[in-house]
């Protein structure tokens, strides 16, 4: 067992060919979002196409244990009952946010504004994450955050009267810190100023919006002005493009693939994967573009075609962020040189992602150079081999898909996590045209 859940490794034998239409499970920033802000919204928000993955339970337990009825989720439908900006109440129990950094910290934000102490925790990957990056600026609108020992959790919040707005200059790229920041804002004085070094996902920002909030977002900077309360709202959660990748990636590598993917968001603060792989030659087409509850969604076509190698702009690594496992993989096996830079942030996801991908491509027979911030990988032959996935979801997901383009098995070892975001990747991969097995 790893983190009470079983041990589970796959096997995956390589070939295949990605092919029909695949039901792409709800996007998972989206969803914390939602249930945070139903459960602080005065009255009832309802919500469909929710991702039902561990990470995002651990978010609705987390409200659960703080008063918030909420019903669901059942088939993607969830129903929260809000309590409003100050109806929470104190949890008898430390709140286990499972493998989360974004429930870590976002709530860290909400939990600075409340009159009750709280604690946070989480498994053996997120209790090595770093947390002063959210601790520092909320503690200067005055919170009481603490973490533990070099910046790590436990995250202890303690009450205060009144916490104070401030213009935050953020010194790293990140969604998780911005939202932290704004979601604290809710519950400060005057105008709360968030500048970010580059452009990262905007869901906070849209949602807060959606739940009638007055939010003002001008390039790199956001500005929030709390008035009022939040408006129950009715959400519809489109297919995460985080999850997609492993089909697009899957569809574009493996010949004589020919892939649709229904409804999958495409918020221009996301879709660097999109950018990246056609700019390697790949065949994306983006059809029926259409919104909903501020998001982008669009149909898309996926079908193979061969990769060149790419320089990837420094500018598209906070729009990809979560997808360079998979990038990793499409550099693989494109004719040349894939150079990956400015993204040392993959150090610090729920592995170290630059030496999990390293290690990876090595044991499958791909060259790779691992660099403090990227990678330069060359395309080759994929002879197959045994990965450690680190117990990383998205290692796992991506060394599966390698194997479509395999001349060997691929074995992946530590798997289980994959429930954290995409509890049903390996039917639907199986399904899709991939020859995976798990063994445990
Ligand atoms: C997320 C933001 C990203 C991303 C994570 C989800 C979010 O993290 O890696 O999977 O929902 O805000 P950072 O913003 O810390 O880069």
């Amino acid at each position: 067992m790893v983190d009470g859940r079983p041990m589970t490794h796959w096997r995956v034998e390589p070939g295949g060919v990605i092919s029909g239409q695949l039901p792409i499970p709800g996007d998972k920033s989206i969803s914390h979002r939602a249930v945070i802000l139903g459960a602080l919204a005065e009255g009832v928000t309802t919500v469909k196409g929710l991702l039902e993955s561990e990470d995002v339970l651990a978010t609705i337990t987390a409200f659960r244990q703080m008063g918030v009825s909420i019903e669901g989720p059942e088939a993607g439908s969830l129903t929260i009952h809000g309590v409003g900006l100050h109806g929470l109440t104190p949890p008898e129990t430390a709140l286990d946010m499972g493998n989360s950094g974004t429930a870590m910290r976002l709530l860290a934000g909400v939990l600075c504004g409340q009159n009750f102490k709280t604690t946070l925790v989480g498994d053996s990957s997120l209790m090595r994450r770093p947390m002063t990056r959210v601790a520092e600026p909320l503690g200067r609108m005055g919170a009481r955050i603490s973490t533990a020992e070099g910046g790590f959790p436990p995250v202890v919040i303690k009450p205060t009267n009144t916490l104070k707005a401030v213009d935050e200059q953020l010194a790293v790229a990140s969604a998780q810190v911005k939202s932290a920041i704004l979601l604290a804002g809710l519950y400060a004085e005057g105008i709360t100023r968030v500048t970010e070094p580059a452009v990262t996902r905007n869901h906070t920002e849209k949602m807060l919006a959606g739940f009638g909030m007055e939010i003002d977002q001008r390039g790199l900077e956001t500005e929030l002005e709390p008035e009022g309360s939040l408006e129950p709202c009715d959400l519809v959660i489109p297919a995460d493009l985080s999850s997609a990748a492993f089909f697009i990636v899957g569809a574009v590598i493996s010949p004589g693939s020919d892939l649709l993917l229904e409804g999958v968001g495409i918020n221009p603060t996301r879709e660097g994967v999109i950018t990246i792989l056609r700019q390697m030659g790949a065949s994306i087409s983006i059809l029926n573009q259409r919104l909903s509850g501020g998001e982008v969604l669009a149909d898309l076509r996926v079908r193979s075609t061969p990769l060149k190698g790419v320089k990837i702009a420094k500018e598209l690594v906070s729009l990809a962020i979560d997808e360079f496992p998979i990038l990793a993989i499409a550099a693989a096996l494109a004719d040349g040189e894939t150079e990956i830079s400015g993204a040392e942030e993959l150090r610090v996801k729920e592995s170290d992602r630059l030496s999990a991908i390293t290690t990876g491509l090595k044991a499958i027979g791909i060259q790779v150079e691992e660099r403090p911030d990227g990678l330069l990988i060359t395309g080759g032959p994929i002879r197959g081999g045994r990965v450690n996935s680190f117990g990383d979801h998205r290692i796992a997901m991506a060394f599966a898909i390698a194997a479509l383009g395999a001349e060997n098995l691929i074995e992946i070892e530590n798997c289980a996590n994959v429930t954290t975001s995409f509890p049903g990747f390996v039917g639907l991969a199986a399904h899709a045209g991939l020859r995976i097995r798990v063994v445990r």
